[in-house]
C-alpha cells in the first residue's frame, strides 16, 4: 500500500459535555471528522453537534466504538459502562481524558487511575492525555502567541503514544510524551484528593 493509500484512522468522542465539546471543536477547527456519542439518542444533541461543525457526527455508543481511536470524555465512574460496549478493544486506541479526582485510591486497587481504566478496556491500547486543562482552556484555539498549547500524553504502548501524538499535532497542539502510565503519567493523574503536578499547567511550546 503506498503512502497516499494509507488508511485514514477514524475517531470518536464518547461524552459530549464540557470536555467532549471542547475536543469536538478542536476536530472541527482542523476539518477532521469525528463521531460523538453519549447515553442519549443522537437526535437529542444533533443541533449542538451541527453548531460546532459539519464533520461532528452524532451517533450511538454502539456505532461510535467502531472507530479506531476513541476519546473517553465521560466521568471516571462511567468508564465501565463505556467499556461494556465491546467484548474486546483489540486494535483500538483509547484516549483517557477522565480525571479520577476524589476517587479513593483503594477503589482502584492502588493503581494509577489510567491503569485502572486500561484494565476495563480489555485488549485496547490506552493513552492518558488531553486531561490536564480545564475545559474552557482546552476549548480555545491552541495557537498561542506563535506557539502551540501543550498536551501531555502517557502510555505503556509507544506506538499508541506516537499515534495520538501525531493526532495532537494535527489538532494544532504540541504533544509532550511523559512515558508510561505508572511513571511520567502519574504527573497528569489525580490521586484521591490531590492532583498530579502537571494538571492545570497551561503551557505553550515554541518551536
Ligand atoms: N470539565 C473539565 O474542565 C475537565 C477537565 C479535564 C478533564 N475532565 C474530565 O473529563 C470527563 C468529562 O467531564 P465533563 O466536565 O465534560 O463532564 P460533563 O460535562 O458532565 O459531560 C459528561 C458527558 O458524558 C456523557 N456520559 C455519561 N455517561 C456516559 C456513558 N455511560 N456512555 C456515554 N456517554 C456518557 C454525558 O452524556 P449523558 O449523561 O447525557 O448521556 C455527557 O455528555 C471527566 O472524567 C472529567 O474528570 C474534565
Amino acid at each position: 500500500m503506498s503512502k497516499s493509500e494509507k488508511k485514514v484512522a477514524s475517531y470518536a468522542i464518547i461524552g459530549f459535555g464540557k470536555i467532549g465539546q471542547a475536543l469536538a471543536r478542536a476536530f472541527a477547527r482542523n476539518g477532521i471528522e469525528v463521531s460523538i456519542a453519549t447515553t442519549r439518542d443522537p437526535e437529542s444533541f444533533a443541533s449542538a453537534a451541527a453548531a460546532i461543525g459539519p464533520g461532528i457526527i452524532p451517533t450511538t455508543l454502539a456505532e461510535a466504538v467502531k472507530a479506531d481511536v476513541i476519546f473517553l470524555a465521560v466521568h471516571f465512574e462511567s468508564h465501565p459502562d463505556v467499556a461494556k460496549a465491546l467484548p474486546s478493544w483489540q486494535g483500538k486506541t483509547i484516549v483517557d481524558v477522565t480525571n479520577a479526582y476524589g476517587v479513593p485510591p483503594e477503589k482502584m486497587g492502588g493503581l494509577p487511575s489510567a491503569r485502572f481504566v486500561a484494565q476495563a478496556f480489555t485488549g485496547g491500547k490506552l493513552v492518558k492525555g488531553f486531561n490536564h486543562l480545564v475545559a474552557a482552556i482546552l476549548d480555545q484555539d491552541p495557537a498561542v502567541h506563535g506557539g502551540r498549547r501543550v498536551v501531555f500524553l502517557a502510555s505503556d504502548d509507544d506506538g499508541a503514544a506516537a499515534e495520538i501524538g501525531a493526532l495532537a499535532e494535527s489538532l494544532g497542539f504540541a504533544p509532550v510524551k511523559l512515558g508510561g502510565l505508572s511513571e511520567g503519567g502519574l504527573l497528569v493523574q489525580a490521586h484521591g484528593n490531590s492532583w498530579g503536578k502537571l494538571i492545570f499547567q497551561d503551557l505553550v511550546k515554541f518551536d
